[in-house]
């Protein structure tokens, strides 16, 4: 069989948004918020309750009765895609991320949708060398709720004004997948 009808029999069984980028270890990347001088400067950005989080311990599910070993599950990583984000999570179909109608960030559950809000799922960009993830080139805003800080995207208007602005620094994972599922 030649190479290219190998790829295209194997494409032809894979979920369509299940193949957004080649993926191997070192492609997969944390999120540190940059602040100098503010109480967030230098915490992770964890996904929790499909929303992204400052101050709140990530979130994520290992389905260990049918699944004989998964990533730690303690971090949140991500993956880039062309103009897309997504977590980096073993779950067959991915988990997208995307910013809400409200600038706010989330993420697909596995095999599932957003519950219909309106949602971009393109704009994110690696700048500066890939040092700092953008969306529609600008940077994320962290709003304090209830104990913790939600992440919102700095570039859609009506964000809360209640927050602390951010860059956010990609940090590279030393593990191909943070976890099965967020
Ligand atoms: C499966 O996960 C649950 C919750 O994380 C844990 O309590 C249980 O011990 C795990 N079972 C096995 C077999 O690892
Ligand atoms: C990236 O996406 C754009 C449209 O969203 C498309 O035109 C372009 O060909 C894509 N590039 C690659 C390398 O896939
Ligand atoms: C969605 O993307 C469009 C086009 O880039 C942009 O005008 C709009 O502000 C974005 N909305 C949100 C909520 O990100
Ligand atoms: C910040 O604003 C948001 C949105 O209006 C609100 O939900 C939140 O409670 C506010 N936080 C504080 C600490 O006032």
């Amino acid at each position: 069989m030649k190479a290219s009808t190998i790829s295209t029999t194997l494409a032809a069984v894979l979920p369509a948004f299940a193949v957004p980028t080649a993926r191997s270890t070192g492609d997969s990347f944390g999120g540190l918020a940059i602040h100098s001088g503010s109480p967030i400067h230098l915490s992770s950005i964890n996904a929790n309750g499909n929303a992204f989080w400052i101050n709140k311990p990530t979130s994520s599910y290992c389905p260990n009765t049918t699944v004989s070993s998964c990533p730690e599950g303690k971090y949140t990583y991500f993956t880039s895609g062309n103009d897309t984000l997504s977590l980096s999570v073993e779950v067959p179909g991915g988990q997208r991320v995307y910013v809400a109608e409200d600038g706010s960030l989330g993420y697909t559950i596995p095999h599932g949708s957003t519950g219909g809000q309106v949602v971009n799922y393109t704009g994110f960009s690696l700048a500066d060398n890939g040092i700092h993830l953008k969306y529609l080139g600008g940077d994320f805003i962290a709003v304090p709720v209830g104990g913790a800080h939600k992440v919102y995207a700095a570039a859609v208007e009506g964000v809360p004004k209640n927050g602390t602005s951010f860059a956010f620094r990609v940090q590279s994972a030393d593990a191909t997948y943070g976890a099965w599922e967020y």
